[in-house]
């Protein structure tokens, strides 16, 4: 299996091949001058290839789906989207009238270049019943868990009902206690954490979400929770997108410690996605590798 690494996941890319025992495929992607985007695969392919490009942006989209299109020319015969992050997934139903279904518009984008697409903890993982194809959801949860173990984490939150049944995976995995919060989103800066009663006096407790943008869920749940005596609060995602202000925002609150997945690189991105997306790539081949009707 050849690994392409897109612009967006180098250091991933680069795991995720030495894991596979082979080294990432020479590519060159660069912007004439308009900005416009060049991509180019640099070595011939053949068999398994994955592209590994996570989508944070709307550039960073195209690379991928440009990516995939020259994989496929220079060789590639059965041919997977790794998305580490999906960008786009949280505006999965059209809110109002009259709004676009931006998930499953990029889903059917990067359906007409790939044979499969395997994406790390997608926001929700019915947006992958949007690919024609097929799609595998994999988690970085076991890591993330593995590394906020080294905490010594007695309690495991998510922020709010929907994420639950990842902190109830990480906190079996380090054998903590469970719980939620109730989360209100105002708008896209703003939530209010209801205070809800729960034990976390002298505690030290994680809270584990699927990504962290503004910072503001985190900030809002490690305040409500300090105030109600943790002994230390550690805030854990697996994608960290950290909108301007966001770890400002985060440190602000007293944070102990921010931890994310390598999905999105930067400072806080210290837990690696590549065993994760191996796992869905096990999940995945042999789909992409039987005959097609
Ligand atoms: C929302 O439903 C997500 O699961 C995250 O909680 C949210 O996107 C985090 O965003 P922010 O950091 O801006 O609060």
């Amino acid at each position: 299996m050849r690994v392409v690494p897109g612009p967006a996941n180098p250091a991933l890319s680069k795991t995720l091949a030495t894991a596979l025992g082979t080294a990432p495929v020479r590519t060159e992607t660069r912007r004439f001058p308009d900005g416009e985007i060049y991509a180019r695969v640099l070595e011939p392919l053949a068999g398994d290839v994955v592209v590994v490009q996570s989508t944070p942006s709307n550039d960073d989209l195209l690379a991928l789906l440009l990516l995939l299109d020259a994989a496929r020319a220079h060789g590639a015969e059965h041919l997977v989207a790794v998305v580490p992050y999906y960008g786009y997934a949280r505006q999965d139903r059209r809110f109002q009238p009259g709004e676009a279904l931006s998930s499953d518009v990029v889903a059917r984008a990067i359906d007409l270049y790939a044979d499969a697409i395997v994406v790390v903890d997608p926001h929700k993982e019915a947006i992958l019943d949007r690919f024609p194809g097929s799609a595998v959801a994999c988690t970085a949860v076991p890591e993330l868990a593995a590394s906020l173990a080294a905490d010594e984490v007695d309690l495991v939150l998510a922020p709010d009902a929907g994420a639950r049944e990842r902190a109830e995976a990480a906190a079996k995995a380090m054998g903590a206690d469970v719980d939620h919060l109730e989360k209100k989103r105002i708008d896209a800066h703003t939530v209010e954490i209801a205070p809800k009663k729960m034990d976390a006096k002298g505690r030290t407790v994680a809270i584990l979400d699927d990504m962290i943008s503004t910072g503001g869920t985190m900030a809002r749940a490690t305040e409500t929770l300090l105030k109600a005596g943790a002994k230390a609060v550690h805030c854990a995602a697996t994608h960290g997108l950290f909108a301007a202000g966001a770890e400002a925002r985060l440190a602000a609150a007293g944070v102990a410690s921010v931890r994310v997945a390598d999905t999105v690189p930067g400072p806080n991105a210290t837990v690696s996605a590549a065993a994760a997306v191996q796992r869905g790539l096990g999940d995945v081949l042999h789909t992409v590798r039987a005959p097609q009707k």
